[in-house]
């Protein structure tokens, strides 16, 4: 099967996937970045079925409806704050990006988007951030059967810009 790995410049609330990620905090019960925008657009259900969850780990991933959105999932994932470097902030970084792919494909999905993880309130520098986003994905994608798309959704022209290049995309 043809794989797609994709940069969009775009709102992920709006997108109309299987999955879209949330780059959350660990008690997942909103916030603001991304995860403000994806609880606002699904409504207050969205809440209420985070409520269940118990919280997430850092470098973990959890999924959800995604009630009045377009997509058809939220996939919750906790980032790591950027702390210099040397506290495992990429392995954790990789995990985000490994156990949301995992997940859906549990749940055969076939199409996911990613926000760039930990890059915004967090404060990982985009440019390691989104190399490790580009690498982990494209290795692990090949051993998921029913993953098709990735998507980056990039929220900015600078990111966008970033994943390009990463990608080798136009
Ligand atoms: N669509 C796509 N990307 C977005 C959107 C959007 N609608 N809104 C923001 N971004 P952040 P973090 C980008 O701060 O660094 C929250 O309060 C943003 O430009 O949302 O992982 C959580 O509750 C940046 O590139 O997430 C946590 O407490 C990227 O999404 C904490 O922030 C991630 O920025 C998580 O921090």
């Amino acid at each position: 099967m043809t794989k797609s790995i994709q940069a969009i410049h775009s709102n992920i609330a709006s997108l109309e996937v299987d999955a879209i990620v949330n780059a959350a905090n660990r008690y997942l019960l909103g916030g603001g970045g991304v995860d403000g925008a994806i609880h606002r657009a699904a409504g207050p259900d969205l809440l209420k079925e985070c409520k269940k969850l118990n919280g997430c780990s850092v470098g973990d991933a959890k999924i959800t409806g995604a009630y009045m959105l377009p997509a058809k999932h939220v996939i919750h994932t906790v980032g790591p704050r950027w702390l210099g470097g040397n506290k495992d902030e990429s392995q954790l970084l990789a995990s985000c990006y490994i156990k949301s792919l995992e997940v859906a494909a549990e749940n055969n999905l076939r199409s996911i988007a990613f926000p760039s993880i930990s890059t915004g309130v967090y404060g990982y520098p985009i440019e390691l951030a989104a190399k490790i986003a580009v690498e982990t994905v494209q290795s692990k994608l090949t051993s998921l059967p029913s993953l098709a798309s990735v998507f980056f959704c990039c929220f900015s022209e600078d990111d966008f810009n970033i994943y390009k290049k990463l990608l080798g995309q136009p």
